[in-house]
């Protein structure tokens, strides 16, 4: 059951706020059908992180590293936007939200319309051949192009989303960054917060004294420390309350 007070008390603060952002998480695309990774049933309980996302373990066996990489292309490539990442979208389209920083890599936030997004965790759009060192185009690859190789070297290529061990892309951490510490409000949807620099983006937002208000499954090392509420529950229920809310409201 949704809280309506919390849900009240959101469009009130996001109405009030001069500017909002939202931080999302893998939680945020679980209704599209992209298992999210520390959940029961999530990626990290099948494949561990350190044998098949750490930069080490693509250089050492990139192949083995493929049969992960392999299950979550497939899972983005039929990947539909959901009523979340709908709602987030409209927010933007009313001049209610003014930037997405997303750790997701899936696009869905783009393909519900979303136009500000940045990517902290890179993308699946491209991906790199480390050996020739050259980029290649990843939208229109098939699930019978996987593992996908380059076409110059033949060597498997490396989609260029942000493996451990790898730093984040320093336009997209400088961009987000600078949209944490000048925000008034921050929604921080479907995240762990428990991956860093990432979860450094609430952190920073209430520092500057941004309000944050969570929307998730379950409470995080946020709740109660960073977050001034928790909306707990389902977000393609949640953030569209919200917006239904905000309209009601305005
Ligand atoms: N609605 C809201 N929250 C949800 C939903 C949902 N439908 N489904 C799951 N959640 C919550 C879970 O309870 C969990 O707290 O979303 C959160 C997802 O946490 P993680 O699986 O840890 O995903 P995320 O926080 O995005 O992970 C961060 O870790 O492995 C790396 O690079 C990867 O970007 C990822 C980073």
């Amino acid at each position: 059951m949704i809280n309506q007070q919390l849900i009240q008390r959101a469009a009130q603060d996001i109405l009030r706020s001069k500017k909002t952002i939202a931080f999302t998480g893998a939680g945020i695309s679980v209704e599209s059908g992209i298992p999210d990774f520390r959940s029961v049933g999530g990626l990290w309980e099948r494949f561990d992180p350190e044998e098949f996302a750490h930069i080490h373990a693509f250089y050492a066996d990139p192949a083995k590293v493929w049969l992960m990489l392999k299950e979550m292309f497939t899972l983005v490539m039929t990947a539909k936007p959901n009523p979340a990442h709908i709602g987030l979208a409209e927010l933007e389209q009313m001049g209610l939200l003014s930037t997405i920083i997303t750790q997701n890599v899936d696009g869905l936030h783009q393909a519900a319309g979303s136009k500000n997004v940045i990517e902290f965790h890179g993308s699946h759009r491209t991906l790199s051949c480390l050996k020739c060192n050259t980029t290649h185009d990843g939208t229109s690859l098939t699930i019978d192009d996987l593992p996908a190789r380059c076409p110059r070297c033949s060597s498997l290529l490396k989609p260029d989303v942000v493996f451990f061990g790898e730093p984040i892309p320093p336009k997209a951490q400088s961009y987000s960054f600078r949209e944490s510490n000048s925000c008034s409000a921050v929604l921080v949807v479907g995240t762990s917060a428990v991956v860093y620099p990432a979860a450094s983006i609430p952190i920073m937002a209430k520092q500057r004294g941004a309000m944050v208000i969570e929307i998730n499954m379950e409470p995080t090392p946020l709740t109660g420390q960073i977050s001034d509420y928790l909306i707990q529950g389902s977000a393609g229920k949640i953030i569209p309350a919200i917006v239904e809310e905000v309209k009601r409201q305005r």
